[in-house]
């Protein structure tokens, strides 16, 4: 990652539950990347359910904020949960909102999906949801290196460091990835920084 510039990127954190393993994942990723990383948590427990009555300016202040937050970053960092073999619902009430703001900051911006489950598939599922749903907003998802973490609880301690070579090493792979891919895709930082410049 030696050279490029430091990234903004937004990480959505759905603190459905205490100790969430996937908010391990984002602090984990927070924390060891900083010197290359602005990763700015946003927790969309706070984000209402969608209706058409709420689709007017003034939006709720926090669907105005992610919206904006999101539209001036290089790309966003999805760890999820799987639930019952799909997407929590706060997650996709948040992605619906998101595709609806007059900004459309989702529309071809890089994305980086991982997930944490305490099952061994460690949300396999989930992300192929997300792929889809990602799809419909015209987003940039990146296909590979995938990363899910399985039996989560065997990886992380309970002060919630991650314990587990294997997994360090899968995510600074994947991270790097993220890095090249955006670059190779001509969604360059140079051309990035243009937009986030005319916003
Ligand atoms: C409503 C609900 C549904 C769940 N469904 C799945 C599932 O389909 N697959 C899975 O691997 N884990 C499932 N789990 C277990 C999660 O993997 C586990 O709660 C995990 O800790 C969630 O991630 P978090 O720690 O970031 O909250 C489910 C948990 C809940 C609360």
């Amino acid at each position: 990652m030696d050279n490029f510039q430091r990234l903004q990127i937004v990480g959505l954190t759905n603190s459905c539950r205490t100790n969430s393993y996937n908010h391990m994942v984002l602090n984990h990723i927070k924390s060891k990347y900083e010197d290359r990383i602005d990763l700015q948590l946003f927790d969309i427990s706070k984000i209402p359910f969608y209706e058409d009555r709420a689709e007017v300016s003034p939006f709720f202040v926090e669907i105005s904020e992610l919206a904006q937050l999101i539209g001036q970053s290089h790309g966003l960092v999805v760890a999820s949960p799987e639930y019952n073999h799909s997407v929590p619902a706060r997650l996709k009430n948040t992605i619906d909102w998101m595709s609806r703001m007059p900004n459309k900051p989702l529309l071809k911006l890089p994305v980086m999906l991982i997930s944490a489950s305490l099952g061994q598939l460690g949300g396999v599922r989930v992300q192929y949801e997300l792929r889809r749903i990602f799809e419909a907003t015209d987003s940039r998802v990146m296909i590979k290196p995938e990363v899910f973490i399985g039996k989560a609880h065997e990886k992380f301690s309970n002060a919630g460091v991650c314990t587990d070579n294997e997994t360090i090493g899968m995510i600074d792979n994947q991270l790097q990835s993220f890095y090249e891919w955006m670059k190779n895709h001509s969604l360059n930082l140079n051309c990035l920084e243009e937009n986030i410049a005319h916003q």
